[in-house]
């Protein structure tokens, strides 16, 4: 078990009080608070602003420490890819792990499609940035495919260095290198790469307007940038919030898997627009990951799958835990699985 387990999960329980989508049009108008201002006095606002420090602190240290703790546990049942698996819609007849690991490598090569990625020589991307990388499996994969530099980041100091572990056993370490690094301030100069890549771990980040801001800066003119990650549903014509029962299933899911404030594919769509982004793309894919968060409690339920648990620590289990809610969420049509694309323009 990680050493510090301090974080009370009701730290990001108030966020929720609130509307996600309000977050999010805070966040795009340029505020960092989460809350309308109560007070007018200058003195109130920068606590605030200390809170939501403070917060977005225990948040990363948070996230750190459970993929610190998990993800030799996840490598050990499902490889190396940390994500969904994409599978024909309607489809609930796969049962091998290994149908459900090809089903994760599918995810990676329809999100490239989706983005409409050539694999014409002259226009593969040369160099990659994986943004919440895990232990590399996108990273080593889109080197191998395109030929491309790539560079992963993550928060956890564990997933960085076993990613450089795998990349060097598998001859990559020229090619491929990760670092702990915070996505809100990615560590590259601008324009620096022609693939922008991340595959869930939007939904970790406290602030999406920064994150989507951060994945622009770093996104060389001409450059691909795909988001692959959870999503409340769209809001109804003339709703301004979820509803209450819906707030509550997701801030059991954010206590238990570290996420902050939820938005929308829509609202993710409006924050690529208010950068100036252009082929804007967005796809709700969540028939087609149906069968996966049933095969990941398949696996926790085996022998293998329940002492790897228990040996892992108390984070990782309060996240097993927390499976049947996602698949309830997907259910009632409240969580979605969403891929958002665009170009940044030449
Ligand atoms: C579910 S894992 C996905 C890993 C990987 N993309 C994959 O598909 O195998 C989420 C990842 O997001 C990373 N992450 C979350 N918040 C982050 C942040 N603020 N900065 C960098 N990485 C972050 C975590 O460290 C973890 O590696």
């Amino acid at each position: 078990m990680a050493a510090t387990t301090t974080i009370s999960c009701t730290l990001f329980q108030p966020q929720l009080s609130h509307s996600p989508s309000t977050y999010f049009r805070a966040t795009v108008a340029g505020h960092r608070r989460r809350f309308p201002r109560m007070s007018a006095s200058s003195g109130a606002a920068v606590m605030e602003a200390e809170r939501d420090e403070k917060e977005a602190v225990m948040l990363k240290k948070g996230i750190a420490e459970l993929y610190d703790e998990s993800s030799g546990m996840w490598e050990d049942i499902w490889g190396d890819h940390m994500h969904h698996g994409f599978y024909d819609a309607g489809e609930d007849t796969v049962v091998q792990l290994s149908d459900h690991r090809s089903a994760q490598i599918r995810m990676i090569e329809e999100a490239l499609s989706f983005a409409g990625l050539s694999d014409e020589s002259g226009k593969k991307p040369k160099r990659i940035v994986d943004v919440g990388c895990g232990i590399g499996g996108s990273s080593r994969y889109l080197a191998k495919k395109y030929g491309a530099e790539t560079r992963g980041i993550t928060l956890s100091p564990f997933q960085a260095q076993r990613a450089q572990a795998l990349s060097a056993a598998q001859g990559l370490a020229d090619q491929v290198s990760f670092q702990v690094a915070d996505a809100l301030n990615q560590p590259f100069p601008d324009e620096q790469f022609d693939l922008v890549w991340s595959m869930e771990s939007g939904e970790h980040m406290p602030n999406k307007a920064k994150f989507v801001s951060e994945l622009a800066r770093v996104a060389a003119p001409g450059a691909t940038i795909i988001i692959v990650t959870w999503c409340h549903r769209d809001l109804s014509p003339g709703e301004t919030s979820l509803k209450p029962d819906e707030k509550a299933l997701l801030g059991k899911i954010c206590k238990s898997f570290y996420l902050p404030d939820w938005c929308s594919a829509a609202d993710y769509v409006n924050l690529l627009r208010s950068l100036n982004l252009k082929d804007i793309k967005s796809a709700d894919w969540s028939p087609n990951v149906a069968p996966f968060w049933p095969a990941v409690i398949r696996t926790a339920l085996t022998w293998k799958g329940v002492t790897s648990l228990l040996r892992s620590g108390w984070k990782s289990i309060k996240g097993a835990m927390a499976m049947p809610l996602m698949i309830e969420g997907y259910k009632n049509d409240l969580i979605k699985f969403a891929i958002i694309t665009c170009k940044k323009p030449e």
